[in-house]
């Protein structure tokens, strides 16, 4: 059974991109087959990985994006795979294993114009037709927006785990709080829909520390949310082995170039001048953060 897992957090611009796009990498390195979802009607992760020009066919046309499988409906998730999306600059595949389904900014419209059936709800459309290729991969990641509207509502009910990227401020525990508030009530919410087979509704695996800039000492930051977490924990409102993250990632101009390349970072740091050689970097933070988020689910 795949791993399914959101990325999330209601406060925006804290990393879920990053980390979902970089882990995902280096989860396809260690030879896992992944497969990402963008929800994010900014589509981040998809241009990222297409890069604009691939994108923009898509975008233009519509035809290809996640929304399609509701307007107009005749697609379905199966055919929306784009298989190993990396390329090189020479439009060669550079990196086997990882599979995207992209966005357009059309997601929008799932959130206001869409009506579809009041009886199946667009995240009950989206589970039936993902269990149908689940079975191909070993971990589904999904790329949410900061907040638990239809697109990210998809995410969260086929999920299992929940993983809360995080900056160390004030404001991304708020933004932490909110999202247990609003997970809570969508899941009451959605309960009537569940399946059995579908097992319990996910709940907050952990919260990840991003952005991280050297010599910053985050302990204070660290330990108020390891102090929330262990309220949420007591409270039963997120799941019994949820922790931080051991795995911190550091603040690294590569990151933000590796957008404008195309690539996630692990391949980014094999050619030119970003190559670093020793095993302190950025690239080394993400394998980390992977090798712990499969640990995790042991
Ligand atoms: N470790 C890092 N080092 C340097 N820059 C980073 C790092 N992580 C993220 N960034 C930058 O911070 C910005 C926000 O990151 P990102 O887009 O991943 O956040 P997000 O949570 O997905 O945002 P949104 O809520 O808009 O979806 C981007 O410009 C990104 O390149
Ligand atoms: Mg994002």
């Amino acid at each position: 059974m795949a791993r399914k897992i959101c990325f999330i957090n209601y406060k925006g611009g804290v990393g879920k991109t990053s980390i979902i796009v970089n882990t995902a990498a280096c989860l396809a390195k260690l030879g896992k087959r992944v497969l990402l979802f963008d929800f994010d009607t900014q589509s981040n992760s998809s241009i990222w990985l297409l890069r604009l020009e691939r994108w923009n066919k898509i975008n233009s046309s519509g035809e290809g994006s996640f929304f399609s499988i509701f307007e107009p409906g005749t697609a379905k998730v199966m055919d929306l795979i784009i298989k190993d999306v990396v390329e090189d600059k020479n439009g060669l595949k550079a990196l086997p294993g990882l599979d995207l389904v992209p966005t357009t900014f059309n997601l929008v419209d799932l959130e206001s114009e869409y009506e579809g059936d009041p009886k199946r709800p667009p995240y009950v459309v989206f589970q039936e037709q993902l269990a149908a290729i689940e079975g191909n991969y070993d971990f589904i990641l999904f790329d949410c927006p900061p907040n638990i509207l239809r697109a990210s509502q998809c995410g969260v009910f086929s999920a299992n785990e929940i993983y809360v990227p995080i900056n160390p401020d004030a404001l991304s525990l708020i933004g932490f709080t909110l999202l247990i508030e609003k997970l809570g009530k969508f899941h009451q919410l959605s309960a009537s829909f569940r399946k059995a087979s579908m097992g319990v509704p996910a709940q907050v695996q952990g919260a990840i520390f991003n952005s991280i800039k050297t010599g910053t000492d985050i302990e204070v930051p660290k330990m108020r949310m390891q102090l929330r977490m262990n309220q949420f924990r007591a409270a039963k409102r997120v799941a019994p082995t949820a922790k931080i993250f051991d795995t911190q990632i550091r603040d690294a101009m590569i990151v933000r170039r590796a957008v404008t390349l195309g690539l996630p970072v692990v391949l980014v740091s094999q050619e030119g001048p970003d190559a670093v050689g020793t095993a302190d970097n950025v690239v080394n933070d993400y394998r980390k953060l992977a090798t712990e988020i499969v640990r995790h689910g042991q």
